[in-house]
């Protein structure tokens, strides 16, 4: 059976803009609709002329920038409202007029002051007002959620009439169940005689977690368009995310229902979207959030390991993740370990658990372990089977002018020990260690680096030293710095022939 093609409304430039802080300037707006543009949407909601200079600008800058989708703008069933936005939209190559009106008791009582016939005839109005300017006429039925099938069927059947391509069917204040939702398509589809002369759109907010599932629903009983955001942003508790219903219709190929969406490109356009309009993605978002590929219990990890179907019905690969994150914490297995270790080119043989006593101590220091952490670890185990190493360190120090360290190295399987005095804690242990070797040293560069961020992060101290006009270099990692740097000198040291 041939695949019925669900259109993409993008609306991350309107709906989801209207959010408090999350304005975008012109250039920025135009970034985002050629990024939606390369993602492959059909339709991309620019603004709303009307309500300010800016929108205004931005749908005409938008509809020269981008060629491909349609370029859309919003108005209120007002005629100046829509010569505006049929201005705004001259340079489009395609444009459209989404036009609309209450529909709920709510709207027309409350909001309007209006009656249901008056209601239909400003609905006819603007939808033949709007079709003077462009071909293309989307209409909104405001509240459609909230709104009366029987009122709904002759409101659709009207504008429809009146030269409507498109009409939206918004559950604006995101009531609707998904039954309930999907019923009012299936009722339009099956009560609206001229039906088959436009497309149903759905456009459904979040405001109980049920936009996604009622976009499903919608494309499930005849919606054809459905209108999303990026990441789910919008008005309240946002939009339908783009991201959700593009994925689960491709997970759920027996739906036959395809979109044009390039599925590669939804991470980059998620960051993208996320970074220029303040909006932190939540880690367990859908599709886009930090965790959304990312195991971190045992279990999971070895499952995933072994087939990442196990544990994943999406390849991450297919929305424009690298790979699965496997989040190496004390709650890992050896498989886990073994498993990252490999990607980072380490072929682990006999040495794996020595490596993971050692993986399992820093886990307990730090809440992640991440592949730098390991690279040292590695280097950290090579270390072990090295002829000199430290034995015990014990440093005084306080308010007295020097430090006092005592230093024990095991060399060569006989320990030997010294105390030394310095101006600090590193420069007594390394005074310390020198009387141990006997030999003349002299320190050429001494470097500390966090590896990552924070305080129980592992401390790199890169050391070099020169004897008899030779350097040595001598790297260590810990999360007590002290410890570090005073193995970093010894591994420099232990080069020394
Ligand atoms: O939620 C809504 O009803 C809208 C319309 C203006 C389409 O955003
Ligand atoms: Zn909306």
């Amino acid at each position: 059976m041939a695949s019925d093609k669900i259109y993409i409304f993008d609306t991350t430039l309107r709906d989801g803009e209207q959010v408090p802080g999350c304005q975008l300037n012109t250039i920025e707006k135009i970034e985002v609709a050629k990024a939606l543009e390369e993602l492959g949407v059909d339709v991309i909601e620019a603004g709303f002329p009307i309500s300010s200079p800016g929108d205004f600008n931005s749908v005409v800058e938008i509809s020269k920038a981008v060629t491909n989708p349609t370029i859309c703008a919003l108005t209120r069933a007002v005629k100046k409202d829509i010569e505006v936005a049929a201005e705004a939209l001259k340079f489009a190559k395609r444009g459209r007029i989404h036009t609309g009106i209450g529909t709920s008791y709510y709207h027309i009582v409350h909001k309007l002051k209006s009656n249901e016939e008056e209601i239909i005839q400003r609905a006819i109005e603007a939808v033949k007002y709007a079709r003077r300017f462009v071909d293309d006429v989307e209409f909104y039925a405001e509240d459609a959620g909230r709104s009366e099938n029987k009122f709904l069927a002759r409101v659709t059947e009207a504008v429809i009439k009146a030269g409507a391509t498109v009409v939206n069917i918004p559950d604006t204040t995101g009531y609707c169940l998904p039954t309930m939702y999907g019923e009012k398509i299936k009722y339009l589809m099956d009560h609206v005689p001229n039906i088959d002369k436009a497309i149903l759109s759905t456009h459904c907010h979040n405001d109980l977690g049920m936009a996604t599932a009622n976009s499903i629903m919608g494309v499930m009983n005849g919606a054809r368009q459905v209108e999303v955001t990026i990441n789910g942003i919008g008005e309240r508790a946002g939009n339908t995310s783009l991201e959700e219903v593009v994925m689960t219709l491709k997970s759920h190929k027996d739906l036959n229902l395809v979109t044009g969406i390039k599925t590669k490109k939804i991470m980059k356009t998620s960051r993208l979207v996320s970074s220029l309009m303040n909006m932190p993605v939540q880690a367990n978002k859908a599709i886009v959030g930090k965790n959304a590929f990312a195991h971190s219990s045992g279990i999971h990890q070895d499952g995933v390991i072994k087939n990442r179907e196990n544990y994943e019905i999406i390849d991450p690969n297919e929305v424009g993740v690298n790979e699965s994150e496997i989040i190496l914490t004390a709650r890992s297995g050896r498989a886990a370990l073994k498993h990252r270790l490999e990607l980072l080119g380490y072929k682990p043989n006999g040495d794996l658990d020595d490596i993971y006593n050692r993986f399992l101590e820093l886990a307990d220091q730090k809440k992640q372990v991440n592949d730098n952490d390991l690279e040292f670890l590695v280097d950290m185990n090579k270390k072990e089977h090295r002829s000199m190493k430290l034995d015990y360190l014990h440093i005084s120090t306080g308010t007295a002018p020097e430090t006092m360290a005592t230093v024990r190295l095991n060399v060569n399987g006989e320990l030997q020990s010294a105390t030394a005095s310095g101006n600090g804690p590193v420069d007594a242990s390394f005074n310390a260690i020198k009387e141990v070797v006997k030999r003349k040293l002299h320190l050429e560069e001494f470097l500390i680096q966090a590896i990552t961020k924070g305080s129980d992060d592992v401390g790199k101290v890169h050391v070099q030293i020169r004897n008899n006009g030779t350097i040595f270099h001598g790297f260590s990692g810990s999360t007590n710095i002290l410890t570090a740097s005073v193995e970093a000198y010894i591994d420099a040291i232990a080069k020394i022939k």
